[in-house]
């Protein structure tokens, strides 16, 4: 049995498109896929650890071979949790809205969180960043209202998708299907939402 984690970075609730593209997504999928365990992570729900002062004084501590200690230790400990519950899903399903051009500050906190040495990363002085997932994949929503792919720069530049692509490579996980809604301001919104929501439903038939 797979477990698929929807896992979104909308604050914007029924008024959000990533949302109702990727509800769209898990119905197909649980309709095509009945016996697989669902669970959606809404990244605004409270229960995504802070990665502030105390989780990086842990995390440089333990890059150095040492241990967190105290306060440093508990907090490593929801980090590491954290880092559990997105790692026990093997099909993974992200919403990500264009935020400044970027991604959602609450998503980089998640990838802050749970990109760890030794459970998400290794590294070798020679070769480098060494990705530790395995056996994963994932499904990527990415809504944009101004830039979309073909217009000038002053529409905004992808920093959405390039980087959040990048991350998962990074992570090690490269069976990637984006599913995509850029209607831009002049664009016909529904025409967009209607592509890209049978896209997601197609997607998930086979994901
Ligand atoms: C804080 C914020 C920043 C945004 N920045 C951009 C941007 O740089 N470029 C763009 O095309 N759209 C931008 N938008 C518009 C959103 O990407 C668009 O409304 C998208 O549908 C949001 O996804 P959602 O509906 O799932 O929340 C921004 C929206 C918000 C709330």
């Amino acid at each position: 049995m797979a477990k698929l984690m929807h896992i979104s970075a909308s604050p914007r609730n029924s008024d959000s498109e990533s949302l109702a593209i990727a509800a769209t997504f898990v119905d197909a999928y649980r309709e095509a896929h009945p016996g697989d365990e669902i669970e959606h992570w809404d990244l605004w729900d409270g229960t995504l650890p802070a990665f502030g002062p105390t989780e990086t004084d842990a995390k440089m501590t333990l890059v150095r071979g040492g241990t967190p200690t105290g306060e440093a230790h508990e907090a490593w400990e929801a980090v590491v949790a954290a880092f559990h519950r997105f790692d026990a899903a093997d099909r993974l399903l992200f919403s990500v809205p264009m935020w400044n051009a970027g991604i959602p500050y609450v998503l980089k906190q998640f990838i802050d969180v749970v990109s760890q040495p030794g459970l998400l990363w290794g590294f070798d002085p020679q070769t480098g960043y060494l990705p530790l997932l395995q056996g994963k994949k994932a499904a990527v929503v990415y809504t944009s209202a101004v830039w979309a792919p073909g217009l000038p720069p002053a529409f905004g530049t992808d920093f959405q998708s390039t980087f959040f692509d990048d991350w998962l490579r990074w992570a090690g996980i490269t069976d990637i299907t984006a599913i995509r809604h850029h209607p831009t301001v002049l664009g016909d919104v529904e025409d967009s939402r209607q592509t890209a929501t049978a896209a997601a439903r197609e997607a998930a038939k086979t994901f």
